[in-house]
């Protein structure tokens, strides 16, 4: 399999066959998704609540990014690799958002970085291109807005809402973004938007009509049992299965039938008799 660049990237756009985009977050789990022949590896900020434990993906830091994305490049060969920008790292100046979108890509080893960023953001987007950053727009719900939100929900379900989602999504590309996210909008919204655009839409919980679609790892393969929205389809329940696994290793252990012989390491003869005298 080739390497996946902006030009392949443009290619399936071009001729309307569906992006693929997932998340990884480290060495293992960027080499599954990278072998399962996805286009597009996101190390999303969602790594704070996947990787890291945290409540919402606020609190992630430009260091947590970097370790992080750097780890997921060492799996992540054929696939395009993209870091998300994390809360705080783009949005006070034109300058900060250039200097830390060359720390993505000179620390991070990522080829492009994402921005949960709409209208406003539109001159940090431009400067940012300019400077040789390729940029992958995210409009829609922002869950770095947790809380200014409140609590999430559908963005867009009232048309002022979203004609603002479809300005946002056209700053952007006007930007020199080669693609936009749209996530957790009624499939109306992400048609209109992808209709309207010259480039890539790519959607999570947004419907059938965008140019791609991301999901989330853990979400994919039921890495927790806890919620899951209803927008992500599950294509493994693997949660169960791991902490059986596991947990037949610690009852094995305390009943002593592991190891079991075929795990032992051997000696030979002469050294053996060596050590009983
Ligand atoms: O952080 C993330 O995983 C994301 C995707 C859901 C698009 O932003
Ligand atoms: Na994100």
């Amino acid at each position: 399999r080739k390497k996946v660049t902006l030009q392949t990237i443009r290619r399936l756009y071009d001729k309307q066959t569906p992006i693929t985009m997932l998340t990884a977050y480290d060495y293992p789990t960027g080499l599954l998704v990278d072998r399962a022949g996805v286009d597009l590896c996101l190390v999303g900020d969602s790594l704070g609540m996947v990787a890291l434990g945290y409540d919402s993906t606020v609190a992630v830091t430009m260091q947590e990014m970097l370790h992080h994305c750097r780890a997921t490049r060492r799996g992540c060969r054929q696939a395009m690799l993209v870091g998300d920008m994390p809360f705080g790292s783009f949005q006070a100046s034109a300058e900060q958002a250039i200097r830390n979108g060359f720390r993505m890509m000179q620390e991070g080893h990522v080829e492009s970085v994402k921005l949960e960023a709409g209208e406003e953001m539109a001159e940090h987007v431009r400067r940012m291109v300019q400077a040789g950053i390729p940029v992958l727009g995210h409009v829609g719900l922002r869950p770095q807005h947790l809380n200014t939100y409140g609590g999430f929900r559908v963005q867009g379900k009232k048309a002022e809402q979203a004609i603002g989602i479809i300005k946002d999504a056209l700053a952007l590309q006007e930007a020199g973004c080669w693609g936009v996210i749209i996530e957790c909008v009624p499939d109306e919204v992400a048609a209109a938007v992808t209709q309207r655009l010259q480039i890539p839409t790519i959607g999570i919980g947004a419907g059938r009509e965008c140019s791609g679609q991301v999901l989330v790892y853990s979400d994919v393969l039921g890495l927790f049992d806890k919620f899951s929205p209803r927008f992500c389809k599950q294509y493994g329940q693997l949660a169960g299965p791991i902490t059986e696994a596991l947990a037949q290793y610690c009852d094995e252990t305390r009943e002593r039938r592991f190891p079991a012989p075929e795990h032992s390491l051997p000696m030979n003869e002469v050294e053996r008799e060596r050590l009983d005298e």
